[in-house]
C-alpha cells in the first residue's frame, strides 16, 4: 500500500516529535519515499539530522536554503507528495493550515498541493478542547481533511485527556486509509468477520478454536484501504481495532450470526474469515462445574450456518459471499464442495498444515475457487496481501 508512495511528513513544534521519528521510520521501511519538514518549534525537540538518517532523505527546515535539493522546494514537494501527513501537529499549525497560512516550509507546501492532508494533533486536552481549536479543525475537515485522533491519555502536562498523538500504528492506518479513499471498492460496504467464536460451557470455561483473526482483520484493512466502509464482525480475543473499521464485538456464533444477518442489508459483499463453531453445548451451566472425578460428557447442540442463512437474505442482484475453507486433508475437493453447499461466489481454501499457514501466522497460503469452480492456486503471502488478491475478485463481481 505504502511502497512508492512520496509522503511529505510535517513535523511540528510538541514533545509528541519523538513519536514522528518512528512514524518516519516506518513509513520508510514499508517503502515509502518520506520528506520531512520540520517547523523551527519541532527542531527545538528533535534534531533533522535524526530524521535524515532514518528517511536517507534531505529534511526541510529553511524555506529560503540556497543549498535545497529543488529549486523551488514548496512547490516541488507539494506536486510531486501523494500525502502531506502533519504529525504531530499543533494548535498553532493546525490553526495556520486551516487558515492557509504559508510563512513557512510546510504551510506554504500545504497551500501549494493537491495532495490529500492528514492532520493528527498532539496538545494539551484544554488547547485541544477550545473552540478555536475545535473550529479549525472542523474548517479543515469540511475542506477534505482527514483529523486522525488525537487520543485519550496521560499529558506530558501531567492532566488526562484528549491530546495524546496517535501511536504509529494507528497512523499508519489513517495514512492508508487516506490515500485509498478513492479506490475500487469507494462506496462499497464491505462486512468482515473475523476470529473464532467462543461458546461457554459455564461462566468461566468456553469451547474454542486456534483462529487469531490475522486473516480477517488483514482483509478489514485491505478493504479500508481501498475505499470501502467496514464493518468487521469480530470474535477475535487479542487483536486491537483497525483504525476506522467499525468493529462489532460478539462471542458465540449466535451472536455472529445475529451480528452479521443485522448488517448484510447495507452490504456489497460478506467476507467470512471467522472460524464458527459448527457446535455449542448444548446449555451452559449457570454455575462453574465442579471437579467431580467422573468422566464428564457435555452434549453438543448444532449452530446455525451463517453463511447458508445469508442465501436468502442475497437473492437475485444481492451482495457478494465470501467463505473461507480451513482444511487439513483433501483441500479442493472440499472447498469445492463447500462454495457449491453454501452457493458461495468464490472460497479462500487454505491448507491449515503447510507451513506459514497455520493459525496465528502473518502469512497465509490460500488456494481460490469460484463459483465456476475454476481454482486459482495463490503464492504464500502475507494476509494482507491475500486480502487484496480476495478484494480483488470482489472489486471484479461488483463491476458486474
Ligand atoms: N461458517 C459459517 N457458519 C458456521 C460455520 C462456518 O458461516 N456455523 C463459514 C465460515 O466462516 C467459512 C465457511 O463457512 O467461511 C466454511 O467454514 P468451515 O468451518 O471450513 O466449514 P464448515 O461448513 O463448518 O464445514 P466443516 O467444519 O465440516 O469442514
Amino acid at each position: 500500500m505504502l511502497s512508492g508512495k512520496r509522503v511529505v511528513l510535517g513535523v511540528t513544534g510538541s514533545i509528541a516529535c519523538y513519536k514522528a521519528l518512528d512514524l518516519a521510520s516506518k513509513l520508510t521501511q514499508a517503502g515509502a519515499l518520506v520528506d520531512v519538514i520540520m517547523s523551527y518549534g519541532a527542531t527545538q525537540f528533535v534534531t533533522p539530522l535524526a530524521f535524515r538518517s532514518l528517511t536517507h532523505r534531505p529534511v526541510v527546515t529553511d524555506a529560503f536554503d540556497a543549498n535545497a535539493e529543488y529549486a523551488v522546494e514548496h512547490v516541488e514537494l507539494a506536486r510531486q507528495a501523494d500525502i502531506i501527513v502533519v504529525a504531530p501537529a499543533t494548535v498553532h499549525s493546525i490553526a495556520k493550515l486551516a487558515l492557509g497560512l504559508a510563512d513557512d516550509p510546510l504551510t506554504t507546501t500545504a497551500v501549494a498541493s493537491q495532495a490529500p492532508l492528514l492532520v493528527a494533533p498532539a496538545m494539551d486536552a484544554d488547547m485541544f478542547q477550545h473552540p478555536a481549536t475545535q473550529e479549525n479543525l472542523e474548517r479543515l475537515r469540511l475542506r477534505g481533511a482527514v483529523i486522525a485522533g488525537p487520543g485519550r491519555g496521560r499529558l506530558a502536562s501531567g492532566l488526562t485527556g484528549y491530546g495524546r498523538l496517535l501511536e504509529t500504528p494507528e497512523l499508519l492506518g489513517y495514512i492508508a486509509y487516506t490515500l485509498g479513499r478513492q479506490g475500487d471498492l469507494a462506496g462499497r460496504v464491505i462486512v468482515v468477520s473475523a476470529g473464532g467464536t467462543a461458546e461457554p460451557i459455564d461462566p468461566v470455561r468456553v469451547v474454542t478454536n486456534h483462529s487469531s483473526g490475522k486473516m480477517g482483520y488483514a482483509l478489514a484493512e485491505a478493504a479500508r484501504d481501498r475505499g470501502a466502509r467496514v464493518v468487521l464482525v469480530s470474535a477475535a480475543r487479542a487483536l486491537p481495532a483497525p483504525p476506522l473499521v467499525e468493529v462489532v464485538p460478539v462471542a458465540t456464533a449466535q451472536q455472529m450470526c445475529d451480528a452479521v444477518l443485522a448488517r448484510t442489508p447495507e452490504a456489497d459483499a460478506l467476507i467470512m474469515a471467522a472460524a464458527v463453531a459448527d457446535y455449542r453445548p448444548l446449555s451452559a451451566a449457570d454455575q462453574k462445574i465442579k471437579k467431580t472425578g467422573a468422566e464428564l460428557n457435555i452434549p453438543l447442540a448444532p449452530t446455525t450456518d451463517i453463511l447458508a442463512a445469508t442465501l436468502g437474505q442475497a437473492g437475485p442482484g444481492g451482495f457478494v459471499r465470501v467463505g473461507f475453507a480451513a482444511e487439513s486433508e483433501n483441500l479442493v475437493a472440499n472447498a469445492k464442495t463447500k462454495v457449491t453447499a453454501k452457493s458461495l461466489d468464490l472460497i479462500a481454501a487454505n491448507d491449515i498444515t503447510s507451513e506459514g499457514s497455520g493459525f496465528g501466522a502473518d502469512t497465509n497460503r490460500v488456494t481460490l475457487i469460484d463459483r465456476e469452480l475454476n481454482v486459482e492456486e495463490l503464492p504464500l503471502l502475507t494476509k494482507y496481501e491475500v486480502g487484496n488478491r480476495i478484494l480483488d475478485r470482489v472489486a471484479r463481481l461488483l463491476r458486474h
